[in-house]
Parts: C-alpha cells; sequence; structure tokens
C-alpha cells in the first residue's frame, strides 16, 4: 500500500460462532517521511473507533451449547443493523473505510457465510478491498493491537475449540508447536460443569465455585504431563471428574467446589508443563532480551491459569512477561478481524480487482497448513 493516507479505518466483521461482532478501527501512520520501518503496523497509533458485539449466548443456553441452526439465524437478523451502528458510533461513512476485513474461517459454516456475504455486498457496492481473515490469526495478533508486542512471541491460545500453542514468528508465519489430541481445554470446562450441573458456559461458573474449594482433596490426573511431545489431553480429566462424582454418596456444594478447585489446578499444571517447553524451545530458536508469551481465547479469563503462567514466567532464568490481551478482545470480537486486516492491508502492494468475491468459507483453516492434523483435535471445528 501507498502511506498516502495519513488514516486509515479498517471495518472488521466477526460471526464464526455464536457472537455477531463488528468493529471499526482507525490507524494513523506516525512518522510518515522517514524510511517505511520494518514493522509498520506498530509504527502507526491505532484506536478501535467502535467495537460492537452482541451475544447469542441467552439464545444457547437451554441446548448447553452452540446450535449452528440457530447461529446462522441469528447472525443474520442483527447483522446488518450492527454495521449500521457500528458506523455510527465511529461517525464514519462506508465512503471513508479503506478495506473491509471479514472473518473466513475457521468456524460453523452458516454464520461464516452470512459475515462473508454481507462483507462481500459492501466490498462490491462501495469498491472496497475485502480481506478474509483467518479467525485463529485475529486471537493470535490482538497483543499487537493491545500491547505493541513484535514478533516472534509464544502464544497458548485455549478457547472453547482449540487449544494449541503457537509460534508467531511474523504475519502469516505461525508455526504450531502443540495442540490438543481430544478436548480443548474450554470444552472439558463446559463438560465438567454440565455434569457438576453448574450450566453454560462452564468457565466462568467453573471458577466461581473453585474459589471456595480445596484444590488437593481430589487428585485428577495430569493427561501427557511430562512427555517429551507438547501436545495436550484433557478428555481423560473430564472423566476422571464423573467417576469422582459417581463414587460420592450425595454431592455436596462443598464437594462441587473441591473437585472445581482440583479440576483447575489438574488443568493449570498441565498448561504450565507444556509452556515451560515451548518456552525452551523459544530460547533455543530466538535470542530475545525480553520474551513473551500471550494468553488468549476464552479461557484466558482464568485468574487461576493466568496466575499460574506468570508465576512461570517469574520462575525463569530470562525474563519472560506473559501478556493476556483485556477481557472483550480475548474473547471473540471483531476489533480483532480488523486488526488482522489492518496487518494484511499494510502488507499489500495492491489489491485485486474482484473486492474479494473469490474468498470462500471455510470450516477448517488451521493457522499452520505444515502441521499435523491430529485425531480428533478441535473437533468441534467451532467454538475458538
Ligand atoms: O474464546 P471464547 O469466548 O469463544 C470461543 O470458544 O470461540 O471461549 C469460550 C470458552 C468457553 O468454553 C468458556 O467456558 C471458556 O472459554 N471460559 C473460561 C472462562 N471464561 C470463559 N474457562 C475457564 N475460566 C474462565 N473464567
Ligand atoms: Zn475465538
Amino acid at each position: 500500500m501507498t502511506l498516502r493516507d495519513d488514516k486509515i479505518y479498517i471495518l472488521g466483521i466477526e460471526s464464526s460462532c455464536d457472537e455477531t461482532a463488528v468493529s471499526i478501527l482507525s490507524w494513523v501512520y506516525k512518522n510518515k517521511h522517514k524510511a517505511k520501518p520494518k514493522d509498520l503496523a506498530l509504527a502507526g497509533q491505532s484506536k478501535l473507533c467502535s467495537d460492537l458485539v452482541f451475544s447469542q449466548i441467552d439464545q444457547h443456553a437451554a441446548f448447553g451449547g452452540v446450535v449452528p441452526e440457530i447461529a446462522a439465524r441469528a447472525h443474520l437478523d442483527i447483522m446488518d443493523q450492527l454495521i449500521k451502528n457500528a458506523l455510527q458510533e465511529a461517525n464514519i461513512s462506508l465512503e471513508e473505510i479503506h478495506a473491509i476485513a471479514v472473518t473466513a474461517g475457521p468456524g460453523l459454516i452458516g454464520g461464516l457465510m452470512v459475515g462473508l456475504m454481507s462483507a462481500k455486498t459492501l466490498a462490491l457496492i462501495h469498491n472496497k478491498p475485502l480481506i478474509g481473515v483467518n479467525h485463529l490469526e485475529g486471537h493470535a495478533l490482538t497483543p499487537r493491537l493491545t500491547d505493541q508486542i513484535s514478533y516472534p512471541y509464544l502464544l497458548l491460545l485455549v478457547s472453547g475449540g482449540h487449544t494449541q500453542i503457537l509460534l508467531i514468528k511474523g504475519l502469516g508465519d505461525y508455526e504450531r508447536l502443540a495442540t490438543t489430541i481430544d478436548d480443548a481445554i474450554g470444552e472439558a470446562f463446559d463438560k465438567s460443569a454440565k455434569l457438576l450441573g453448574l450450566g453454560y458456559p462452564g468457565g466462568p461458573k467453573v471458577e466461581q465455585a473453585a474459589i471456595s474449594g480445596d484444590p488437593k482433596r481430589f487428585d485428577l490426573p495430569r493427561p501427557l504431563k511430562g512427555k517429551a511431545e507438547l501436545d495436550m489431553s484433557f478428555s481423560g480429566l473430564k472423566t476422571a471428574v464423573r467417576r469422582q462424582v459417581e463414587q460420592l454418596e450425595a454431592v455436596t456444594e462443598q464437594d462441587i467446589a473441591d473437585l472445581c478447585a482440583s479440576f483447575q489446578l489438574a488443568v493449570s499444571d498441565v498448561i504450565c508443563n507444556r509452556i515451560s517447553r515451548a518456552m525452551a524451545l523459544f530460547e533455543e530458536r530466538y535470542n530475545e532480551a525480553h520474551p513473551t508469551i500471550v494468553v488468549a481465547g476464552g479461557v484466558a479469563a482464568n485468574k487461576t491459569i493466568r496466575g499460574d503462567l506468570d508465576k512461570l514466567c517469574h520462575a525463569q532464568d530470562k525474563n519472560w512477561r506473559m501478556i493476556a490481551p483485556p477481557l472483550n478482545l480475548c474473547t471473540d470480537n471483531a476489533a480483532m478481524i480488523a486488526w488482522a486486516g489492518l496487518e494484511h492491508y499494510l502488507s499489500k502492494t495492491k489489491f485485486d480487482t474482484n473486492h474479494g468475491l473469490e474468498i470462500e468459507a471455510r470450516s477448517r483453516w488451521p493457522l499452520d497448513e505444515q502441521a499435523n492434523n491430529l485425531v480428533g483435535h478441535g473437533r468441534r471445528g467451532a467454538k475458538v
């Protein structure tokens, strides 16, 4: 791109799961008369002019999980109004937008198609470039928007549908170091909460119940902990919770609290064990004075996990730091899609004239296309 315009506006659209989100991001290049810096995106000043999220949680709660058909219809009901509201809040018109960034995958195909068709229509009518963004890339690049983190860094992506440790080397250059071989962590939280009768989504409920619990009362397994590979497994943990419940005669509130605390400790133990190995691997490859581990995704809201990762950083010889984006940018949102769109926009010198009409919705779209597709991993595929 040329830096003729000193202010760039990107419209971001997200609809891959159960949140309809629209955001407008502005970016101003600070020193445009100097030579183009190596990391152009961080050389500008960015601001979220609007960041709207419409959650469908109430519509899915009764079913104990996301219902794809309901999700797609709900996106359709609200999308156009949300785009209008986002423009109004940012006080700009579509004409002033430089590019439209939309989640093209991975996720629930019906929802993705609603977002993509809305974005294509706007791009075509208003003659704007369209950028199809990988939802996982949105999560992966968020710390650059919130904390100006430069490449490379380690990322722990933990949500309802994905559990991955990634090496973020540069824009479009991602290496998956580890994944779950079965359930995602958020999924394990949700399923355990369900069998304890705590409701959906389970993560916050488990965390709340764990506050008054004894994390040492139940000795739950730490699957794959200590294994040389970095992959993780959480379905055994959930099964262990079920077995413990079955062994109790009458399940009291204290039992539930103790089970939640024990479960949370086991999850955090496994994560920290894997992350410490990933840190060692990072140090072998890069000589960063201040290496960074970023934790993102809905599970990153968990204070025990955050606290334990922070402690792990402090226990290292190197000056590691942990960054967790603010909660509203950890869970699904369109600001992260707008930011990833901005990074692609800045990295391109020209855009095709087809307004991205060839972009397809992809229910599966790994960030690291070279990584092995592990059996069972990301089965749910939608909650990311
Ligand atoms: O990223 P996210 O909002 O949505 C997608 O998965 O795309 O993540 C939702 C997941 C759910 O499984 C939820 O139970 C979990 O994140 N979660 C938590 C907490 N808050 C949300 N898990 C543990 N502790 C929490 N405080
Ligand atoms: Zn997500």
